[in-house]
C-alpha cells in the first residue's frame, strides 16, 4: 500500500519550470521531502534512479471507458483502461458523464462516478451536457459544489442526440462562467460535416471518406464559434482534441481558448485509412494531413497547445468489421497506455525539452481541472504521483506488453519509452516496466 517511506535516489525531476538534481522521499502517499541529497531514513526503500528521469505521473484530461458508440460500447472499460494508463505512467484520468434521456445532470455523473470505482487510476470526471433546458442549466452550481467544474457540450453528433446548436452552447456557458467552471467543446460544425457527408455514396465502406466528411474547415468553423461564444460570455472554453492547422489557425487570438490535442493527431495522418485495416483509425475528428501535424508540433513548441489528451476510445478487430458503410464504423481510437511512451521518445528524440511535456501532460491539465496543489506536480506536499523513465530504453517492439483489453493499436510499431517504475499516491504499480496489483484509484473532486 502507501503508507511506507521510499527513497527515489539520484533520478533528474522533470517540472515545467526546470530540471532539478534532486532525491526525493515518499511517505504516507505523499512527496514528504525534495532535496539535491537525502540520508535515506532507516525504514525507507532505497530506488536508485541513476540516469534517470523522474517525472509527475501524468494526468490523461480525457477517456472513454466503456461508453457507448454507434452500435457498440469502446473496448476498455474503468478496470482495463485504468490497468494500461498505470502500465504506460497515466496516474490520474479524467473521464465523462454520459447523460441518460430521463436522467438529471446529478443523477449522470453519480452513475458514472459509480462505474469509475473500478479504476486503479485516481480518477476524475467532467458532465457531458447533452440537453440544456433550464433545470439542467439549474444543477450546473450544485455539480461544482460536488466537485464536476468542467462541462462538455459537442457542436455535432446530432443522429446520437448529444449536439447542442450554438445558442444552447451560449446558454450553457454563461451557466457554467457563472458557477466558475470550464466549458469543454467537441468542435466539428454540424452543418459542414453534413454539406460534405452528402457528396459522398453512404452506402460505401471505404474508410478514407470518413476524413472527406469530416473535414477540417468544420473544425475550424466550430472553433470560430466557440471563440465567439467564450468572448461573448467570459467562460473559459477547452477545446478537445485539436485536430488540424485550419482549426488551430480559429483559436489563435482568442483569448478564451484552451486547446488540446492527442497523440493521434501528431504522430498520424489519413494516409492511415488506406490501410488494410483502415477503418481501425476511424475516430473523430478523423486524422488530417502531414501539414496538419506539422502545425500543431509547431503549436506545441509556441506554447498554442496546452494540454495532451488521448481521447481513449479503443476497440477490437471484431469491433470494426470490413465491409460496413464508413459512417457506421464505430468512431474512436485507445492511447492512454501510450500517451506518455510515445510522446517521451518524440521529445527527447526530437529534442524538445522534457519540461514542455510535463506541462502538458501533468501541470496544466492539474491547473485546468482544479487539481493543482495535489496533482501534477514533483514537489513537496503533492501526491506521490511519480515517474521513473531510462531514456536509453526506446523500443518499437512494445505491442505485445501492452496492458490495454485490445488486440490492434494505433501506434504499433512507433517508438516508445515506456515507464521503469510508476507510483501512484506511494503505491508502486509498474516495477521494471511490469504493473503490479493496485489498490483502487480515489475520485478527485476539482476544487
Ligand atoms: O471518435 C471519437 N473521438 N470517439 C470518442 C468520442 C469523442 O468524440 O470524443
Ligand atoms: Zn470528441
Ligand atoms: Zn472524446
Amino acid at each position: 500500500m502507501n503508507g511506507g517511506k521510499t527513497l527515489l535516489r539520484g533520478g533528474t525531476v522533470v517540472r515545467g519550470d526546470g530540471l532539478i538534481e534532486a532525491d526525493v522521499l515518499i511517505e504516507g502517499g505523499k512527496i514528504v521531502r525534495m532535496e539535491q541529497i537525502i540520508t535515506p531514513p532507516d525504514d525507507a526503500e532505497v530506488i536508485e534512479c541513476g540516469d534517470a528521469l523522474v517525472l509527475p505521473g501524468a494526468i490523461d484530461p480525457h477517456t472513454h471507458m466503456g461508453v457507448p458508440i454507434k452500435s457498440i460500447t469502446s473496448a476498455d472499460d474503468f478496470a482495463s483502461g485504468s490497468r494500461a494508463a498505470l502500465h504506460g505512467g497515466v496516474t490520474t484520468i479524467l473521464d465523462f458523464s454520459v447523460l441518460g434521456e430521463e436522467e438529471t445532470l446529478l443523477e449522470s455523473v453519480r452513475r458514472r462516478r459509480t462505474e469509475a470505482e473500478a479504476s486503479l487510476a485516481d480518477v476524475g470526471l467532467h458532465a457531458n451536457v447533452t440537453r440544456a433546458d433550464e433545470a439542467l442549466l439549474a444543477e450546473i452550481p450544485a455539480l461544482v459544489e460536488e466537485g464536476i467544474r468542467s462541462f462538455k457540450v459537442f457542436t455535432t453528433y446530432r443522429e446520437a442526440g448529444m449536439m447542442l446548436d450554438y445558442d444552447a452552447i451560449e446558454r450553457v456557458a454563461r451557466a457554467v462562467a457563472d458557477a466558475g467552471g470550464l466549458l469543454m467543446v467537441h468542435a466539428e460544425d454540424d452543418q459542414v460535416v453534413g454539406e460534405a457527408a452528402a457528396k459522398l455514396d453512404a452506402s460505401a465502406a471505404n474508410p478514407a471518406l470518413h476524413a472527406e466528411a469530416r473535414p477540417a474547415a468544420a473544425e475550424a468553423e466550430a472553433v470560430r464559434r466557440m471563440g465567439k461564444i467564450a468572448r461573448n460570455t467570459g467562460c473559459p472554453v477547452y477545446v478537445v482534441h485539436m485536430s488540424s492547422a485550419a482549426g488551430l489557425e480559429a483559436a489563435m487570438g482568442e483569448e478564451g481558448l484552451l486547446v488540446e490535442t492527442c497523440p493521434q493527431y501528431l504522430l498520424l495522418t489519413q494516409e492511415a485509412y488506406a490501410r488494410p485495416d483502415g477503418r481501425m483509425f476511424v475516430a473523430s475528428p478523423p486524422l488530417r494531413t502531414r501539414e496538419d501535424t506539422l502545425a500543431l508540433w509547431r503549436a506545441i513548441a509556441a506554447g498554442d497547445v496546452h494540454t495532451l489528451g488521448t481521447d481513449h476510445c479503443p476497440f477490437r478487430i471484431e469491433d470494426k468489421p470490413a465491409g460496413q458503410p464508413f459512417g457506421s464504423i464505430p468512431n474512436g481510437i485507445g492511447g492512454v497506455e501510450t500517451l506518455l511512451p510515445l510522446m517521451l521518445a518524440q521529445f527527447l528524440g526530437g529534442g524538445l525539452p522534457p519540461e514542455r511535456l510535463v506541462q502538458l501532460t501533468a501541470e496544466a491539465p492539474a491547473a485546468l481541472f482544479g487539481l493543482a496543489g495535489r496533482k501534477g506536480r514533483v514537489a513537496e506536499g503533492m501526491d506521490a504521483d511519480l515517474v521513473v523513465v531510462d531514456p536509453s530504453a526506446v523500443t518499437t517492439d512494445w505491442f505485445g506488453a501492452r496492458e490495454s483489453g485490445t488486440d490492434w493499436d494505433a501506434f504499433a510499431g512507433l517508438p516508445a519509452l515506456f515507464p521503469r517504475d510508476v507510483w501512484r499516491r506511494g503505491e508502486r504499480v509498474v516495477e521494471r516496466g511490469r504493473l503490479l496489483d493496485a489498490s483502487p484509484g480515489e475520485f478527485l473532486p476539482a476544487r
